[in-house]
């Protein structure tokens, strides 16, 4: 029998509706992020593209409108300065001016290589008065390495900007989602927890009005509904002992009238042999005195003495005599019995004994044996191994002995169906723990087979025949014990050998 106490669920953190929630989202979120900002800074790299063909083509013209009277004029450090105004802008790398000679006139910066590279050469004309000479050529080394290189300088600056404003978004929605639905949902899960222990939560009120409002509604209404069955269950349970108990008392309510009739018989046999006895007793006294008023003078005389002795046997007072103590014990011993049966009948079921109390589980057992003793007398002797001294425990008193009969019940039938020629064996037991009271009520009778183990427990489950077997004993007595003095019941057994019930009932 497993022990079945309620587990609150426990949430792994990964399990967690924020996790889940960030585990989808966030990667979704730097996706896009990432995504958009690329789309942004393409969309500038491009114009920054177009804006650098423009640039080519101004800082060349530039260079070729003055680098041809500087050339002519072989004025180096003018155009020296032109170049380096052209070199300030970042797509230009290096000049090279030649004069017609082919011979490098100026050179400034450096020659772009690679794919990032672009040159363009012109000749540098001069204007004279009578004709347009060529007096040499201009190289211009550009580059656009530096316009990838800023898209990625941007990239790199505004992707954390970004991404750290999408995570407040996130962190914002799930602190949003926590106040409109884990709040709402928590509160559920505290009312539930707290029906573990049979409280009712108050209702949970919710003053927005969304589907939150409607489950939170619904929720509610099943509170409610959950309250009302249980307290019919409760009346039902309470229904279904008394029941129960009508019916074990029915069931052995044969027994116990034999068992009182018995005594009843030998009792008033005995009365009707006293009062036979008393009849001649008062003959003989009256006799006594007739004689002696005859003649006083007799009691001293033989004669007398053989009246007396004659009268004595004609009564038959010696066998009277002897049988009356006899016959007195017997009936003192008849009457304990029947008044054992009647007190032990009348304390089973105290009707005022509604709430928990402390009970004396020895009186109970001594109690559950006695009502039923006509069921295990001719079947099985009793072994009792009670606790020296006290034994008490804060419980149910109906409950705690309506148990103890069933399983008393429960372990005679099992040794009268195992039909041996010896009497079978009942033990009961009881023992003081430092926190619990254990109680063994074992039977050498027929066992429980092993595909029935699993069933005893469950309501109206019986192998007995109809009339000698409801099936409602050992799940009333798994309620009352489990549910109600939340302690333990559980057996061990081996078919053929026999069966051992144990209760463990905590102290208080
Ligand atoms: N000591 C025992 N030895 C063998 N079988 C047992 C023992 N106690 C219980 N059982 C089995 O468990 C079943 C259920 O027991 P339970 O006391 O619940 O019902 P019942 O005795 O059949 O009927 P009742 O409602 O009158 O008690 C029994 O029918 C029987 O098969
Ligand atoms: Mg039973």
């Amino acid at each position: 029998m497993t022990d079945q106490t309620s587990k609150i669920y426990k949430l792994n953190f990964y399990d967690r509706l924020e996790v889940k929630f960030l585990s989808v989202f966030l990667p979704l979120v730097i996706f896009f992020a990432v995504l958009s900002i690329l789309l942004v800074e393409g969309i500038d790299y491009q114009k920054t593209k177009v804006q650098y063909k423009k640039a080519q083509q101004s800082i060349t013209a530039d260079l070729l409108a003055l680098s041809g009277e500087y050339l002519w004029n072989l004025d180096k450090r003018r155009l020296g300065k032109l170049i380096e105004s052209q070199l300030v802008h970042p797509g230009v790398t290096g000049i090279i001016v030649w004069d017609e000679d082919a011979q490098v006139f100026i050179q400034q910066g450096h020659q772009e290589q690679g794919e990032n590279a672009n040159l363009i050469e012109e000749p540098i004309y001069f204007q004279t008065d009578s004709a347009r000479e060529e007096i040499g050529k201009i190289q211009i080394f550009f580059t656009d390495k530096y316009i990838f290189e800023a898209f990625i300088t941007r990239v790199l600056q505004n992707l954390p900007i970004v991404l750290i404003i999408c995570i407040s978004i996130i962190l914002g929605a799930i602190y949003i989602s926590q106040q409109m639905i884990k709040k709402p949902l928590k509160r559920m899960v505290k009312a539930i927890e707290e029906t573990e222990h049979d409280n009712f939560p108050t209702p949970i009120s919710w003053e927005k009005k969304d589907e939150i409002a409607m489950v939170i509604h619904s929720f509610n209404q099943l509170m409610k509904r959950r309250q009302d069955l249980h307290q019919e269950n409760k009346q039902l349970a309470s229904n279904l002992l008394e029941a129960q108990k009508i019916e074990a008392i029915g069931h052995l309510a044969g027994g116990i009238a034999h068992e009182i009739n018995t005594p009843i018989q030998y009792i008033s046999s005995n009365i009707h042999f006293m009062n036979s006895a008393q009849k001649r007793y008062v003959s003989f006294l009256n006799s006594l005195k007739d004689q002696l008023s005859k003649d006083s003078d007799t009691q001293n005389t033989e004669e007398f003495n053989k009246w007396v002795e004659a009268k004595i046997e004609e009564l038959d007072l010696d066998f009277i005599s002897e049988e009356i103590d006899g016959c007195l014990t017997e009936t003192t011993e008849g009457l304990t019995i029947i008044s054992d049966i009647v007190r032990a009948m009348k304390e089973f079921n105290h009707s005022g004994q509604k709430d928990k109390s402390q009970v004396d589980i020895n009186g109970c057992l001594k109690r559950a044996l006695t009502i039923s003793s006509n069921q295990w007398k001719h079947i099985a002797r009793v072994e009792e191994q009670l606790h020296d001294g006290d034994c008490m425990v804060m419980g149910y008193y109906n409950e705690i002995n309506q148990v103890i009969l069933n399983l008393i019940i429960n372990a005679t039938h099992a040794i009268e169906d195992h039909k041996t020629e010896r009497k079978g064996v009942l033990k009961v037991t009881s023992a003081l723990n430092e926190d619990h009271c254990l109680i063994t009520i074992s039977d050498n009778g027929t066992g429980i087979p092993k595909d029935v183990q699993d069933n005893i427990f469950l309501p109206f489950y019986t192998t007995k025949e109809v009339g000698r077997g409801t099936g409602q004993g050992l799940t009333l007595c798994y309620d009352m014990i489990v549910n109600k003095h939340k302690g333990k019941i559980y057996f061990e057994t081996e078919e053929g050998k026999g069966t051992t019930f144990f209760i463990r009932l905590p102290l208080r």
